[in-house]
């Protein structure tokens, strides 16, 4: 099985640059569409101790899909809904055609297509087991500059979906809320996208619509993602599992594009065309806080985007898995914005209350990116571990040590 990350890594044949330059002169074309195929009919490995897509390399294509448990489904209703999906989505990320679809033209090209489930707050109420619900498993506690909708909330379910094939992406999202639409309905939908740089073979961090590269800093060692997002304490069912908390965050771009580039780059702390910080040259250098200029003034302002967003003093604990895409959808009729784009920002950790809360508080307190962003979507969910029906000491479907105990 190809991966991703052998792709990227070990592409010998062709490296991103020099394939587009390839591409351009004229040469290389074949082997390019080669690598091109090879994508397309490439797979993430579905089952493993912990869910794919959570520390898996980012897809171009988002669908975060969130369910409302239909009225009168209990728990067995719950355990047959999840053998379902899980079976489903097993089938879908090895390209292969899930059991009842007429449909197997649909399947073949996964591109690294990944199916990740969480559970909501209710699900545990629904399923008889509130005296299980871990104690962080609750909304995020209200900031003072939010402006939540309901309508981007919590639910009792959700799917992340995704791909580096939009019509794999849209087909393997439609196929799992329809097969599962006996047990639950659809409460919200989020859609979302980054640069095709990983279908390009190119190793970049994507940018988000302010122009900024986005993820320069996340957990990356197999050691530092461990430490951030794999549960290891608390109940056998937890291990290895995740808490992805959601967050919809609107972004002006109109009022942000009068800004200069200066200005720009302040309110981050980094530079837009390299994304190097405002003491480094190269995107990965390490910042220096302490760094003052000829005015003796700090040259990454105290309240820039990531003087806020680090880990605070003494809280090594502080860090998020960040896993974040764009929006764009059709501007609002009755606003005066052009455009009407933002974040699906998605992080994930071992406890929010220790990790995504406390940065979020002070981000909300000071950040100068706050002038040009609106938080207006919350919602929490607990990632169970990952599945493996060859292991007798793992999961054979989504939560089932959870729901089966
Ligand atoms: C629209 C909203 C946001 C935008 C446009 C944005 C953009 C950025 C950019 C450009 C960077 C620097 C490059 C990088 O390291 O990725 C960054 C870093 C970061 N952001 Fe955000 N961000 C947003 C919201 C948030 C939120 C809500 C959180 C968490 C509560 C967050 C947490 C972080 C963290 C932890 C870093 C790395 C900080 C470090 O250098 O240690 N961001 N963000």
């Amino acid at each position: 099985m190809v991966t991703r990350r052998g792709f990227l890594t070990g592409a010998g044949v062709l490296a991103g640059g020099s394939a587009l330059a390839a591409c351009a002169s004229g040469e290389g074309v074949a082997s390019t569409s080669v690598e091109l195929n090879r994508l397309a009919t490439q797979t993430v490995p579905f089952d493993g101790t912990h869910q794919a897509g959570i520390s898996t390399p980012l897809q171009s294509g988002l669908n975060l899909v969130a369910f409302t448990v239909r009225p009168g489904v209990d728990r067995d209703g719950i355990i047959r809904l999840m053998r379902l999906w899980t079976e489903d989505a097993r089938a879908l990320c090895a390209g292969q055609t899930p059991l009842g679809s007429l449909e197997p033209e649909m399947v073949v090209n996964p591109a690294n297509l990944t199916i990740t489930c969480g559970f909501g707050s209710r699900l545990f109420d629904i399923a008889g087991i509130a005296d299980q619900r871990p104690d962080w498993l609750h909304p995020i506690p209200a900031f003072e500059r939010d402006q939540l909708d309901e309508r981007w909330g919590e639910a009792d379910l959700v799917l992340q979906v995704c791909s580096d094939d939009m019509v794999t992406l849209s087909h393997a999202t439609r196929h799992m809320i329809r097969s599962g639409v006996d047990y639950v309905s659809t409460r919200w939908f989020q859609s979302g996208f980054l640069n095709t740089n990983g279908v390009l073979g190119k190793e970049e961090t994507p940018r988000n619509l302010f122009g900024q590269k986005d993820g320069t800093v996340n957990p990356r060692t197999d050691e530092d993602i461990t430490q951030a997002a794999w549960i290891d304490e608390g109940p056998e069912w937890a291990r290895d599992g995740s808490v992805m908390v959601v967050r919809r965050i609107a972004m002006n771009l109109d009022t942000w594009e009068i800004l200069d580039r200066t200005s720009r780059e302040v309110s981050v702390g980094r530079t837009l065309d390299t994304g190097a910080p405002l003491t480094g040259t190269d995107e990965f250098d390490e910042p220096d806080y302490s760094a003052t200029d000829r005015f003796g003034l700090p040259v990454i302002d105290p309240v820039s985007h990531m003087a806020r967003s680090r880990p605070a003093e003494g809280h090594p604990e502080q860090v998020i898995l960040r896993r974040v895409y764009n929006y764009d959808l059709e501007p609002d009729p009755t606003s005066e914005e052009l455009s009407n784009a933002g974040l699906v920002f998605i992080c994930f950790q071992k406890n929010p209350d220790l990790q995504f809360t406390p940065i979020q508080q002070r981000l909300d307190e000071a950040d100068r990116l706050n002038q040009w962003i609106t938080h207006i979507g919350s919602a929490v969910f607990f990632m169970p571990p990952g599945t493996d029906p060859s292991d007798p000491t793992s999961d054979d479907f989504w939560g089932a040590g959870l729901l089966q105990q």
